[in-house]
């Protein structure tokens, strides 16, 4: 199954675009595979609540680690309401294979929809073992090995460190477009070429990655 995630705010976007071309791909190549789409810009999640923390403290305490346990920890009115919002979001994760995420880079970082997203999803020592996960995304700049802006790509890094040490996910990919900036800011006009090839190479590179799993 795969689970497909957009995070952009924008509907005319880079991170979309690649998203919606690698779901394409895989689906054409998977025909029969389960499918399940969730735009966390247009339609966020909410942030976590109090009833929430009462919930993940309630697993944590009482070493809950097998998910079919989790309503267990469901206690209170408010614990049932939060725990009304989790259950669908965990059972779509633990459904899929692949878990496909199309996000920009935000203020060097993910958006806050997806973050909400995953603070919802993420309990202590749960793990996603097994599964792949796959991100699209874009970015004003160019955050690549060598670039004067790689060490503010707190992006990439954080998901990687997050899906590899909470949840023990060893198989991410990432695929960006960069330079999204050089279409709009006339200082980095000299760029738009570049840009134009990374979106190139970007598309390529989803394609094949798609149809090859
Ligand atoms: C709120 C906001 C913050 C952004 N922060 C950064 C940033 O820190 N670094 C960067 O390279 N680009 C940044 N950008 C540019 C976006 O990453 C770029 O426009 C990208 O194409 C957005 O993805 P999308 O095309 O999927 O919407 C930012 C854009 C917005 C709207």
């Amino acid at each position: 199954m795969l689970l497909h995630l957009d995070a952009s705010a924008r509907r005319n976007s880079f991170s979309r675009r690649l998203s919606a071309l690698y779901a394409d791909t895989w689906r054409a190549a998977h025909p029969g595979a389960g499918y399940a789409y969730r735009d966390l810009a247009a339609h966020p999640v909410p942030h976590i609540g109090e009833a929430w923390t009462e919930l993940c403290d309630h697993v944590l305490e009482h070493e809950i680690t097998d998910l079919a346990r989790y309503p267990e920890a469901v206690r209170t009115p408010a614990q049932r309401a939060a725990w009304a919002i989790v259950e669908p979001l965990l059972a779509e994760v633990v459904a899929a294979d692949v878990i496909l995420i199309g996000t920009p880079m935000y203020n060097y970082s993910i958006p806050s929809a997806l973050k909400a997203w995953l603070d919802q999803i993420t309990f202590p020592r749960m793990s996603l073992a097994g599964r792949s996960f796959v991100v699209t995304g874009a970015r004003g700049g160019a955050y690549g090995p060598g670039t004067p802006r790689e060490p503010y790509d707190h992006e990439e890094r954080y998901l990687r460190d997050f899906l590899r040490g909470h949840f023990r996910v060893e198989d991410v990919t990432f695929i960006h477009a960069e330079l999204v900036n050089a279409r709009l800011d006339p200082a980095l006009a000299h760029l738009r070429e570049q840009h134009e090839e990374s979106v190139a190479a970007a598309a390529e590179a989803v394609r094949k990655e798609a149809a090859a799993r």
